[in-house]
């Protein structure tokens, strides 16, 4: 039988909260048309435990994530940006430039409410949306795969593709991540050689049973809620030699100014050491055809 990725999406939302409680622009207004208006189109966890009331003196895992890709994002010019399994992601809102063409996707059901709930806040917000595209891809399928990379051929105006993602490949047992870069590198072969995979997935790796737990540590219930595990490398090696064998280079981006920056903005200097050490965990991999 066919997996049914949809039983993912709920962690959308979840994401979308957290990022709601920071002051990331849009997250907000994203999360009360959530609770209003598409109340009855998106599934939401069932229980979040205290995580969203705690008072974190850490950067939560999910902004620094999201400003990590971000930075490692902002001086590219003349791009194709094709964000994977985006939910509830405000990023192609912040990304509405001139030279950038944004195809934002996710599954089904969950990119039809995104592009319903984004169309709301365009109108509201009065922004330009005319290089903001919405499409259904499962990339683990190799038709979704044609069909955003013959989307690119279309509309790419000589623009390189960068493919994006975060807070995907953990989800994904070892079968599927290799499906997964095995259609990445189709996608380049066949529509864009000289495209770049940007993901925050893969320096995160398992945790040693004793280690101490994240301070948003909610992934247990997680997991139970949506019936699948998480699945990581068990070291920065391992995913590195995964990535060379599926027939990549890779280059793995500091965050470490951009992370100091938020601390700085959040008076978090005290603990410092321990965030910069956590925001290893996020940072972005540029990955390019070997
Ligand atoms: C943890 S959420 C992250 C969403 C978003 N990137 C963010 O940071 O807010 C995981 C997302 O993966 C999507 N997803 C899960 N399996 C997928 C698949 N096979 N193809 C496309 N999207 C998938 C879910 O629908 C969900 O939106």
């Amino acid at each position: 039988m066919k997996e049914d990725y949809s039983k993912i999406s709920p962690t959308a939302v979840f994401c979308a909260r957290m990022r709601a409680k920071q002051d990331i622009p849009f997250a907000k207004e994203i999360v009360e048309l959530i609770d209003t208006k598409f109340k009855d189109s998106v599934e939401d966890l069932p229980d979040y435990g205290d995580t969203l009331t705690s008072k974190s003196d850490f950067i939560p895992f999910i902004e620094g994530r999201y400003y990590s890709l971000n930075d490692a994002l902002k001086n590219m010019k003349n791009v194709f940006i094709l964000e994977l399994a985006s939910g509830l992601s405000p990023r192609s809102l912040n990304f509405l430039k001139k030279d950038v063409i944004y195809l934002d996707t996710d599954l089904k059901n969950l990119i039809e409410v995104k592009k319903k709930i984004f169309q709301e806040i365009i109108k509201k917000s009065n922004l330009d949306r005319s290089n903001l595209f919405f499409m259904e891809a499962n990339p683990l399928e190799e038709k979704d795969i044609d069909s955003v990379g013959l989307f690119y051929q279309n509309q790419r105006e000589n623009k390189q593709l960068i493919v994006i993602h975060e807070g995907l490949l953990m989800y994904f047992n070892r079968e599927e991540k290799k499906k997964f870069m095995e259609n990445i590198k189709k996608l380049f072969e066949k529509y864009a050689p000289n495209g770049l995979l940007m993901t925050t997935d893969l320096s995160r790796t398992t945790k040693k049973e004793n280690s101490k737990k994240g301070q948003e540590n909610i992934r247990d219930k997680i997991a139970t809620a949506i019936k699948n595990d998480f699945d990581y490398f068990d070291s920065e090696e391992e995913a590195k030699q995964f990535v060379s064998e599926c027939g990549f280079k890779l280059e793995i981006l500091a965050n470490k100014k951009v992370i100091e920056e938020l601390i700085a903005k959040k008076g978090l200097e005290k603990n410092k050491v321990q965030i910069l050490e956590t925001a290893k965990e996020y940072r972005v991999w540029k990955i390019r055809l070997a």
